[in-house]
């Protein structure tokens, strides 16, 4: 059998970068928690590669996936990014108000020295913000001088690897256009400054030209344009996407699959959401909004397949709307109303009511991503990685191929994905031993 190149584990101590464009809510909790972590101070709940196992047919309980898989350890993890906020992710953990400062400040000292890097921002892509901490120059210097941060980072930090995790802001609402169909056309677009070509998409230019996956955290187009696809292969780096899958998606992801396969009709379903943080107020911004809203509004269709199933999902009024509420702050509250019938066409409704916590959620799938992201360029993957769906609301796919929305679909996917690396590893240390 053909397994591919050998999957070794990382020698203990080679350090990989973890590196987040945007350290605000969801980057800070992330970093916080891992440094929690590891100090024994807390448990990762919430991530697959800390507690999750290798699910194996008839085997319920498969062994750790740490165990089987050659993951990064938490130990070897260096946490850097960029913001045009110069808060250190210490202030900016305490600012964004997710942890209490029970929580923070032990890990303190583990968080006051992570400066963020000057930014690529422009305020004509993310409205609501600004901030002092940002690169000066026409975009294609502001390129260089990103790929320059990302190689001087990786060698401050004696890191013989990096992976980004864009956690920064949704940008306005933008479409594939000239300057994204190729790598030329980007670059010719970078050298004018082309108004088309948005900041996550230069960090992801970045990443891929220093051969660092990048996996995007936000709705944003990022390295989901044909320019950076084909770059993304040339170049051999994994990239994958999009929007973190955390509240009122994940919720819909499981309830939709359980209509469909009891073959329950939908005649609706109306989801709102109030929060109050930083991401919130940027997506008061209409056109931010539209980003998310896309990327929120594609999950059912995918699920309920209407054309299969026209008497049960042929008109289903979907609506999604996201209200900004300072007094929640974090603590999201989506609410769901779903009408539903059944037998003979008879009404009924489920309402969800989640009371979240976004970056509490968002947190440990920052930390998935990353440490799966290595593994898959370790294992010689390149571009969009569908089997990372399970941690997406917008999953990035090759061209011509459907998005899996079901969570328990996209489980499956990972989980095969993973039994294939488990595989590699086991064959890697017989013939080590052999
Ligand atoms: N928390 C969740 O559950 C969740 C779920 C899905 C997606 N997301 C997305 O994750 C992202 C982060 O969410 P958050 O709650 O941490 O938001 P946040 O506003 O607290 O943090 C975002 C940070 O990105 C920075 N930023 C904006 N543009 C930047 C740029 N060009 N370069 C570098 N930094 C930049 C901002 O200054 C800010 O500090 C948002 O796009 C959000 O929509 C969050």
């Amino acid at each position: 059998m053909r397994m591919g190149p050998a999957l070794g584990k990382p020698r203990k101590g080679e350090k990989l970068a973890v590196l987040l464009p945007g350290m605000g809510a969801v980057a800070t909790t992330a970093i916080a928690g891992v440094a929690a972590v590891r100090r024994k101070l807390a448990d990762p709940v919430g991530s697959l590669t800390q507690l999750g196992h290798l699910q194996d047919g008839a085997v319920e309980h498969g062994p750790l996936l740490r165990d089987v898989l050659p993951l990064a350890s938490l130990d070897d993890l260096v946490f850097g990014g960029w913001d045009p906020i110069p808060d250190d992710a210490y202030r900016a953990a305490v600012r964004a108000n997710v942890l209490r400062r029970e929580h923070l400040d032990p890990v303190r000292e583990d968080l006051e020295p992570i400066r963020p890097m000057t930014a690529v921002f422009d305020r004509e892509w993310v409205r609501r913000l600004d901030g002092p901490n940002v690169k000066t120059g026409t975009l294609r210097e502001k390129a260089e001088a990103l790929v320059t941060d990302i190689r001087s980072f990786l060698e401050r930090n004696g890191c013989t690897r990096g992976v980004m995790v864009w956690t920064g802001s949704t940008e306005v609402y933008a479409e594939v256009g000239a300057a994204h169909l190729d790598p030329k056309a980007f670059e010719a677009a970078l050298d004018r400054n082309d108004p088309t070509i948005a900041p996550s998409m230069i960090y992801a230019w970045a990443a891929i030209r220093a051969g660092v996956p990048f996996l995007n955290g936000a709705p944003n187009l990022s390295a989901d344009i044909p320019a950076l696809r084909e770059l993304a292969e040339q170049r051999g780096v994994v990239t994958g996407g999009k929007d973190f899958k955390t509240g009122q998606t994940l919720m819909k992801t499981t309830i939709a699959p359980m209509l469909r396969a009891r073959l329950l009709g939908l005649d609706g379903w109306f989801s709102t959401n109030i929060l109050g943080n930083r991401d919130g107020e940027v997506l008061d911004d209409a056109d931010s909004f539209k980003t998310k809203e896309v990327s929120k509004k594609s999950v059912l269709d995918q699920i309920l397949s209407p054309r299969e199933h026209p008497e049960l999902y042929g008109q289903i009024d979907h609506k999604v709307t996201i209200h900004y509420y300072p007094p929640r702050g974090d603590n999201k509250e989506g609410w769901d109303a779903i009408d539903l019938f059944g037998w003979l066409g008879y009404p009924m409704q489920i309402k969800v009511n989640f009371q979240c916590r976004d970056s509490i959620l968002a947190a440990p799938i920052v930390l998935d991503l990353a440490i799966l992201g290595d593994l898959a360029q370790r294992a010689g993957e390149k571009g969009p990685q569908e089997w990372l769906s399970f941690f997406f609301k917008s999953p990035v796919t090759l061209p011509g191929r459907a998005a899996i929305h079901d969570l328990f679909q996209q489980q499956a996917l990972l989980q095969a994905q993973l039994r294939k690396y488990a595989d590699r590893a086991a064959a890697n240390t017989q013939s080590a031993v052999g």
